[in-house]
């Protein structure tokens, strides 16, 4: 396979074909994530909570996201991995200023990822322009944003009447126009992430907790395969039920985003 970039992507996207992700924390998970054949694997923040035992992503440091991106940069680079590379910015590394997002990414670009990714929308879009202009890539975040659970009062379905849908929407456009290439819509209605992958060109959504009408998926690994400390997400599928191994389970969640088997919006959205 060659190495997945940008516009890989988007000739995905134009071919109709679903795009791939999951999370990964460590060098070993994933290259064995790479090999199952994902497209996009995402250092995220939950590393908090899977590997810090982190209530929630608030708690995540550059620093701590700094090291796992290059662990994870590292196993792909020895399996000789083609994985797209995301990394999220942590919770204080990037409201302050365009100047302080852009010296945070560049932490995590040095780390080895390709892309980073931010929550929120409206006052983000400026500083996605900002890195955007600068060279980095960047995967916007809406819905469900971790980072600022204690505004939103919980992990909760986002969007849901018409006047959340409408923000919601308006921030899209925004941080297309503003140049992100990837929007992870999470907890937002089926309908309406299926609405906004129609109105969203260039950028690709990727969805989880967000119904079946995305350009892609994305689980975090742990969930998917039943090993964490909580209750799993109505969200979520189990693919190690039926599988042999990791890359088994893997390689059969990529099958069933592919083939529009998962999600099942009759299950697994609101
Ligand atoms: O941190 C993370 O794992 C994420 C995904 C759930 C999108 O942001
Ligand atoms: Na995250």
């Amino acid at each position: 396979r060659k190495p997945i970039s940008l516009p890989r992507l988007a000739q995905m996207r134009e071919a109709g074909e679903k795009i791939t992700m999951i999370t990964a924390y460590d060098a070993t998970y994933a290259a064995v994530a790479d090999a199952a054949g994902v497209e996009c694997i995402l250092v995220g923040d939950s590393l908090g909570m899977v590997c810090q035992g982190l209530h929630s992503t608030v708690g995540v440091t550059l620093d701590a996201m700094a090291y796992h991106t290059e662990s994870v940069a590292r196993g792909l680079h020895r399996a000789q991995g083609t994985a797209w590379l995301i990394s999220d910015l942590p919770y204080g590394s990037y409201a302050e200023s365009r100047e302080q997002a852009m010296r945070s990414a560049s932490r995590l670009m040095q780390a080895g990822a390709h892309m980073i990714k931010l929550e929120g929308g409206g006052w983000t879009a400026p500083t996605v322009q900002f890195l955007v202009e600068r060279g980095v890539p960047v995967c916007a975040h809406l819905g469900l944003t971790p980072q600022t659970v204690h505004a939103l009062g919980g992990y909760r379905v986002q969007g849901r009447d018409d006047i959340a849908a409408a923000a919601l929407r308006r921030q899209a456009i925004e941080l297309q126009e503003a140049g992100a290439s990837m929007l992870v819509l999470e907890m937002v209605p089926a309908e309406l992430s299926r609405s906004l992958t129609q109105a969203l060109a260039s950028c690709h959504t990727i969805g989880i907790g967000a119904g079946s009408g995305t350009a892609g998926q994305v689980l975090v690994m742990h969930d998917m395969l039943g090993v964490n400390l909580g209750r799993n997400p109505k969200f979520v599928r189990n693919f190690m039920q039926d599988a042999g191994s990791v890359k088994g389970a893997i390689e059969a969640y990529v099958r069933a985003v592919k083939s529009g088997e998962f999600p099942d919006d009759a299950v697994h959205a609101w």
